[in-house]
Parts: C-alpha cells; structure tokens; sequence
C-alpha cells in the first residue's frame, strides 16, 4: 500500500473512530458492499432485507452475491423501514440486513442491531449518505458488522466517485482481506479522465451551469462516454458490469485527503441550512424532518414532499435553484421493468408515494435566503 493510501484510510478513521486496517478504498461504494458481501459468504438461496427506497445498486450488489433482496417499506416520516417491519419480513433465509442512513438519518439501529445479533443475522449499515454525522453519539456507520460509503460527486466529502468500508466484524475482515485479492486497477486513462471530470467540476459547476451540466453528465453516462456514477448496464439488468470490481485509484485517494479536511465546516453548513429550512415548512405546516427523530442528523440533502414534481422541477431550474430528484422511484433511478429486480411496488406503498413526490433541497449552499425566497414562492406545490 502507498502512503498517500495510508494516510487517507488514517483521515478516514480518525473519523469513525476505529484503525485505519478496518478501513478498505474501492472505485465506488457499491463496490465496498459487494465485497463485503461475499467476504460474509453470502450465496445463492440466501436473502438480503433492503429498504424499499434506494439506489438499484443496492439490490444489484446483492443479485450479483447470488442472494434475494426482500424489500421493506419505508415510515413516511424517518424515510426508512421500521424495527417491526423489518422483523416482520425475516425468514430462515436471511442472512443479513442492510440498514440505510438516508439523507444522513440513520433509525432504529440500536434495536435492530441487537435483535439481529441474537438472531445470527449480519447487519451493514449503508452509510453512503452518512459520513462525518452522528447518531445516538456515535458515529454513523459504526453500528453494524461492517458498513459501506460512497465518495460519489454529490456526498459527504467527494472523490469523483469512490466509495469505502469499515469492517467491525473480524470474521469478514480476515475474508475481506481475500476478497480484495481480485480487485482490478483503475488504467492510467480511467484516472486521468476522473481527474480532468474533478477538475471541470470545480471550475464549470454553479447554480447557472447546474441543470446544463447534470443532465449532459447522465447523457454522457449512459452511452459510457465518460466515468459515470453508473454504467449502462447497471441500470438495465442486474447483470455485474465487466470491471466492476475494482479498487480505488490515485486519482480518487488525492481528491479524498483534500476534500475530507473541509468536512466538519460542510456539515456545519448542512445542519445550520438544514435548521433555517425545517423552521419555514414548520411555520407552514409541511411535511419536515421532526427533530424528535434524531440528534444529531447530517443532512446531506433536506427531502421535502410536492403535490407537482414537474412544476416545481422547472420552477427551481428557473430560479436556479440547485433540486436533487433522490429519490426517483424505490429503487433510484429505475422507472420501469422493476420486475428484473425482484421488487413489487405494491409491497412497497409508502415508498412508492414517497418516491413520486420527494425531493431535495440542496443543504450546502451559501445562500439559503435564496431557497427559503423559492420556498415562498411555491409553498403551494409544497405538502
Ligand atoms: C442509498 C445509496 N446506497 C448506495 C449508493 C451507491 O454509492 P456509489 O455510487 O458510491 O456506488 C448510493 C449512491 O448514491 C445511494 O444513494
């Protein structure tokens, strides 16, 4: 391992509190819960609970281990499933539970953690939305067996793409250890491309370029004409990609060390814009993240509920505003066939509400007044 290697797997844990040797760098986060997957020994005619409103990399990183994902409906108001719920759809098949921190709200952990446990069932946490928050005190991402995070543009602290695990379990971490034997490396070409993508996003990305960028950036990505969050056939089959495995480059490492140093003053960003935000839909009756469901959340976007996506869609890109659409539909960013998924939509009702009328609001911006004017303005669309 190289010492820039080194030092960023060190800025990492120093983080989450744990040795820089639990700490594993990958391309992307999905990579991260693919091999701790297999590290855990998940197999075919084993089931894997999700919640029933993520990134269809979630449930593709468990088909490729050979296992099922169970869906679990989501609560309206913490936007991930319950203790009971879960429990509910527990069968002599599951092997483990993957637990997911959404826009930085993480719920239940300490209970179904437990419970798990006693039941021999694996927790990982995915903490791809996570890293840097809290939850009951402790950092995210330090609750279950292992947990995975992503590095990806728009996420705690960036390296393009990327993604990372931690590993508590020392029965997976020696196996991981093995896994990581079959990692491929990113070309010189993959890492000189992500660095010329990094470098035109620092310069070219403004709430003027925003929409123009975004959508030239997932056009691009679909045709596999650049190194985009996902690869055609990631969003058309369950079908592992050729290259999926492949460990971090330098290029994600270097980005990695400088971004992370600016993480606290980010989520301090997050939490004061995210306060100003929850206290307007407060003072008018909208659905808002109820503080009495966390601590400590990290916000990394502010999900709000419209009657009108597409109106209030356009009304932002006019006002430039700088809206996420996470998540599109239960499985993001998936609209039709879900069948190839094993997912049926009417198992999942609440998210499937959710998912048609949620987005997000960005939470750091240096000018809130500007989306809390925007707000005003389209309080109506607003549930
Ligand atoms: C909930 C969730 N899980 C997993 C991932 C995958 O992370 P990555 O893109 O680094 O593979 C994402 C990506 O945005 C996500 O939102």
């Amino acid at each position: 391992m190289n010492t820039k290697e080194t030092k960023f797997k060190a800025e990492i844990s120093s983080v989450l509190g744990t040795d820089p040797e639990r700490i594993h760098l990958y391309w992307k986060g999905r990579v991260a819960l693919y091999a701790l997957l297999k590290a855990a020994g998940i197999k075919n005619g084993d089931e894997v609970i999700i919640p029933g409103f993520t990134c269809v990399v979630v449930p593709n990183a468990v088909l490729y281990s050979g296992a099922m994902p169970v869906y679990v409906d989501i609560q309206r108001t913490s936007l991930n499933p319950s203790f009971a719920d879960i429990r509910a759809a527990v069968t002599p098949k599951t092997r483990a539970i993957i637990l997911q921190n959404t826009f930085g709200l993480s719920t239940e952990l300490d209970l179904i953690t437990k419970w798990a446990k006693s039941n021999n069932i694996l927790t990982f946490e995915d903490c791809t939305h996570g890293f840097g928050g809290l939850y009951q005190g402790k950092p995210n991402g330090t609750f279950c067996d292992a947990a995975f995070f992503s590095t990806q543009w728009n996420k705690p602290f960036s390296t393009g793409i990327g993604g990372f695990s931690a590993v508590f379990n020392d029965t997976i971490l020696s196996e991981l250890i093995e896994v990581d034997k079959s990692l491929i490396h990113p070309r010189w070409d993959e890492d000189a491309l992500l660095l010329l993508l990094i470098i035109s996003r620092k310069f070219l990305l403004s709430s003027v370029t925003y929409y123009f960028l975004r959508d030239l950036y997932r056009l691009l990505s679909k045709f596999n004409l650049t190194i985009g969050s996902s690869s055609g056939t990631e969003l058309t089959d369950p079908i592992m990609p050729a290259s999926y495995f492949k460990a971090m480059g330098k290029t994600q490492v270097n980005a990695g060390s400088k971004e992370i140093a600016s993480l606290d003053c980010v989520l301090a960003l997050r939490k004061k814009n995210a306060a100003v935000y929850t206290q307007k839909l407060v003072q008018h009756g909208k659905f808002h993240v109820s503080p009495e469901l966390h601590q400590n959340h990290s916000f990394l976007k502010y999900p709000i509920l419209v009657s009108d996506k597409k109106k209030f869609n356009e009304s932002a890109e006019k006002d430039r505003i700088e809206l996420g659409d996470w998540f599109l539909s239960p499985i993001h960013p998936i609209e039709t066939n879900f069948e190839k998924w094993h997912l049926s939509l009417e198992n999942i009702p609440v998210a499937s509400f959710i998912s048609s009328h949620i987005v997000d609001l960005p939470t750091d911006t240096k000018h809130p007044e500007h989306v809390l004017s925007f707000l005003d303005k389209n309080m109506d669309i607003i549930v």
